[in-house]
């Protein structure tokens, strides 16, 4: 990954500090995710230490500092989806995954998030999956997404 990061910092000018967010966003597109090993390669080809280069990535809510599974499931815990059932949307993906809200697969391809409420409410229960939106959801349906997200990895 570090090859990575290095092609991306040769296309910017070394000591080139206005550069620095659009760098950010090329390495969170490569990495996934903003990894302390890529903060410190920015900080020493800008010449800008490497806590003022995450002091600045996390003030914006676009980056993440951790690495994030293929698939976010975001599911909406918001009043109108917890009446229609979303903890149990949320438990059967716990059993599915073998894994707690928060946590991601071994395979780093399934996350598990709550979310407040995603403006569906009228469609509940809701969640989301990459910014894909998905309502009226059963334990049946949400099989079949699942299956499409994995089919979509082949
Ligand atoms: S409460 Fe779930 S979409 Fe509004």
């Amino acid at each position: 990954m570090d090859n990575l990061i290095e092609l991306i910092l040769l296309k910017y000018p070394k000591n080139a500090t206005e550069n620095i967010i659009e760098i950010l966003l090329q390495i969170q597109e490569a990495e996934g995710f903003i990894s302390a090993q890529s903060i410190i390669m920015l900080s020493e080809h800008v010449g800008v230490q490497s806590s003022k280069i995450y002091s600045v990535a996390s003030f914006y809510d676009q980056f993440v500092f951790e690495a994030r599974a293929k698939f976010i499931i975001r599911v909406c815990s918001g009043t109108s989806c917890y009446i229609s059932g979303s903890d149990t949307i949320i438990s059967f993906l716990e059993k599915e995954f073998n894994i707690r809200i928060g946590e991601i697969t071994r395979d780093h391809v399934f996350q598990i998030e709550t979310k407040s409420c995603l403006g569906a409410c009228a469609q509940s229960p809701v969640l989301e999956i990459n910014g894909v939106f998905y309502s009226n959801l059963t334990p049946q349906r949400i099989r079949q997404i699942i299956h499409q997200c994995k089919s979509s990895l082949q």
